[in-house]
């Protein structure tokens, strides 16, 4: 079902824990069309490889190429660090590696977002082994008092406060990935 702006809700509810609204999908869509005519900018007469890190980015993927106009190509990469859990474990799992070649590629990780930095610099190591012409990196949101690792963020959609979000992709143990907007657990309930 399509929810028009005026009928996102405003809490829902998630493995009975409460989430309230906190970005709507109107200004996730505005943010990632300047993004999108950011990178066509940057990568004119270049054909990018756009690398989505799965599950998470899968939505962001999605809307954000589709206001991308140069050529480009695309990949995903399957990692976990969170289980069923809200915090990091710490240990970066890889489930899916890399189909494409991406020696002497302009590559561009996708992220849903950064929270420790550890899945980014897992990537970006791995990356990195395989000569790529040129990586950066874009993240639809970034956790800046979370981040332990000093990765490099090319485009940052919304840096936001060291909280659970929810929705646009993001999951709360495999749920929730479906809601249009993303939201912050409500902990004052
Ligand atoms: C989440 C998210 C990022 C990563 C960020 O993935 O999608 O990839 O964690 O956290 P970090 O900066 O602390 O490494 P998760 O492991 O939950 O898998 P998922 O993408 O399948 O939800």
């Amino acid at each position: 079902m399509h929810f028009a702006p005026s009928e996102t809700p405003e809490i829902v509810y998630c493995r009975n824990e409460r989430f309230r609204l906190m970005i709507p999908n109107e200004v996730i869509q505005r943010r990632i069309t300047e993004i999108g005519r950011d990178i066509d900018e940057v990568y004119k007469d270049k054909n990018p490889i756009f690398i989505g890190l799965l599950n998470g980015s899968f939505i962001f993927m999605a809307d954000l190429i589709r206001n991308v106009t140069i050529d480009c190509e695309m990949d995903f990469i399957k990692l976990s660090s969170y289980g069923a859990e809200k915090i990091s474990s710490g240990q970066v799992t890889e489930k899916k590696g890399l189909d494409a070649k991406i020696a002497g590629r302009h590559v561009v990780v996708v992220e849903d977002i950064v929270d420790t930095g550890l899945s980014m610099r897992y990537i970006l190591d791995q990356m990195s082994h395989h000569k790529p012409a040129s990586v950066k990196v874009v993240t639809l949101l970034h956790k800046p008092e979370a981040t332990r690792e000093n990765v490099p963020l090319d485009w940052v959609g919304f840096a936001i406060e060291n909280k659970f979000v929810l929705g646009y992709g993001l999951d709360y143990g495999q749920l929730g990935r479906n809601l249009a907007a993303i939201y912050v657990l409500d902990e004052e309930n």
